[in-house]
Formats: C-alpha cells, structure tokens, sequence
C-alpha cells in the first residue's frame, strides 16, 4: 500500500469517528481520490504574522502529503493570481482566492445535499477539482457539471480532474449565471458564498429539488443555508448549525476601496458595543441590516 493509500485510510477513519463520513459510498470516494493531484502545491499561514503571510510548500518539503491528507484547507491561490509555485523562496501576503476545501466540510455537504443516485447535480466553485472528483466518483461524470470562474484555476483543475480519472462537465465561467444549457438539475451546491441567491439557481434546479449554499457579505459574516425549490424561482429554507464560511463569489465581492486612513469622515464611538460584530450571529444579523458596510479591524485593541 503505498503512503498515500494509508493516508487516505486514515484520513476516512478519522472522518468516520468525527461524524462527518456517514455511508460507504462516501467512504469510498474518499479512498479513491488523491488529494495531491489536485492540490499538489499549497500554501501554510504562517502563525503569528499580521498580515498573515503564506509560506508555499511543494512535493518533497517535509510533512507535505501530512498536510494534503490533514482534515485542513489547502489554499492554492492568493489575490487572484500568486500560485504556491510562483514563491520561488520565502513567503508571501494576499488574500485566499481558490483552496481545496476541507475534506470534512467537502463530505459533510455532499450528504446534506441528500444526493441519491441518478441526480444530476450542478457544482459552483471548481476550485483544485477536489470536491468535483469526491463528487464524480460518487454521481458519476455523467451527473455532475462544475463551473470555476478562474480559467487559470479551471484549466488546473481539469488536468487533475483528467489525470486521477475523472470526467465531469468543466464550465469556465460565472457560476451566479448558473449553466443555462444543462439544466435543469436535481441539486445545486456552491463552494464560494454569495450575498444573495441568485435568480437563475432558482430556475434551474427542479421543483423539489435543493440548493446548498453559503450566504455571506461585505463584513464577512458566513450562514450556510439548505433550500427546497418550491417552484419555478422559489425556495425556501433553513440555515444549518456550525461555523462554516467560504470565500465570496468574485463578482459578489467588495468594490476596490481607499486605504482605511484615506477614507472621508470622522472617527466617533459607536453605540453598540463593537465585540457584537466579532459574534458569529451578532456579526451576521448586523451584517443582514447594513449589507454594503464593511466590518474592519484597525489592529487596535
Ligand atoms: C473554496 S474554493 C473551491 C474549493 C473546491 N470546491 C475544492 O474542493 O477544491 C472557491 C472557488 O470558487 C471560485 N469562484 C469564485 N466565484 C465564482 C463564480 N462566480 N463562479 C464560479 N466559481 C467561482 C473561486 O475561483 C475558487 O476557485
């Protein structure tokens, strides 16, 4: 058996006793797929540093597959453009623009989705193909499309996808739009988050069908949320427990902003004492009714 093969053995085992793989045919998708061929290069935060710095690290750096196979994100991309292969040495800062998410996340959505055999599923977020190759192996290619709106990031993908046996739909394009031309779906879910649901998601995904999707912001607030399509541009639905947050959608983004000290207006104490924002739900209702604020720290304490 070779290290990866272990690996995997024990990354599903742990992901067993923590709940987040419930069925066999997960299990197997999990086996089957080697994380490394999609995120083969990652960056790691380096702890302590403010901006967060990314040290990239590379095939033959120690506890490099440890790290694929650890239950973590692997960030792949940084503003858009720096890849881990691109830091020749020491580190860099950006934000995260495209990562191989989680594995236990990744699983935890593939069951709420309450996917069954025979659905046809819409993927947004390609991203490393990862959770589109979990997603193959279980749907098979035929079921499952994915759109990516990075072509860079689309085209690593579809190589991954192709070299670990994969063959799904691969869309290169804004995933807000949906895929007009294949639809309508059993399911949808995203792996970038949104400011609201979009209105063609609403119409491609059959009545009784479902949406997974995480709902988020200018402040950065995350809710994941499970729809059922009631009828043509009509969901309803429940937030679901846990912490869960995923980069936004980059046309949801917000807009390109001066630097905080050039920004007009004056300093003044709030009313509300500013620790709510830092609450998961206090941060999410605020964020609900100021959807165009923007939740900044100054580094001050
Ligand atoms: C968290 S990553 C996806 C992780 C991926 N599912 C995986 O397991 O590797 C989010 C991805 O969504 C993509 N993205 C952002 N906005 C998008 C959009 N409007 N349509 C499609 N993809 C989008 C980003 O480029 C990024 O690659």
């Amino acid at each position: 058996m070779s290290t990866s093969t272990q690996l995997r053995e024990t990354l599903a085992d742990s992901l067993t006793e923590t709940g987040a793989l419930t069925g066999p045919e997960w299990r197997g998708a999990v086996s089957a797929v080697p994380r490394e061929v999609f995120a083969g290069s990652y960056f790691r935060p380096v702890p302590g540093t403010v901006p967060t710095s990314y040290r990239p690290v590379r095939e033959g750096d120690p506890g490099w597959l440890e790290g694929i196979y650890s239950d973590e994100t692997l960030i792949t991309q940084l503003d858009r453009q720096i890849r881990p292969d691109d830091v020749a040495e020491g580190t860099a800062i950006g934000s995260p623009s495209s990562s191989s998410t989680l594995p236990s996340l990744v699983l935890r959505m593939w069951q709420q989705l309450g996917v069954e055999a025979g659905h046809r599923v819409l993927e947004i977020g390609t991203g490393t193909g990862y959770s589109t190759a979990l997603g193959a192996h279980h749907l098979g290619d035929a079921n499952l499309t994915s759109i990516e709106y990075d072509p860079v990031v689309g085209g690593a993908a579809a190589v991954a996808l192709k070299a670990a046996g994969f063959a799904p739909r691969l869309i290169i394009g804004d995933g807000l739009r949906g895929d007009p031309d294949g639809g309508p779906y059993d399911r949808l879910v995203a792996t970038c988050s949104v400011r609201y649901v979009p209105l063609p998601w609403l119409h491609q995904v059959w009545t009784g069908g479902k949406i997974l999707v995480t709902l988020s912001g200018w402040s950065l607030a995350n809710a994941l949320v499970l729809l059922d399509v009631t009828g043509p541009g009509e969901a309803t639905g429940r937030f679901l427990p846990g912490y869960i947050s995923f980069m936004i959608a980059r046309p949801h983004g917000r807009p390109p902003r001066p630097a905080l000290s050039l920004l007009p207006g004056d300093e003044r104490p709030s009313e509300i004492d500013p620790t709510q924002l830092d609450d998961w739900t206090g941060g999410w209702v605020a964020q609900l009714a100021a959807p165009a604020a923007e939740h900044l720290g100054t580094g001050a304490v």
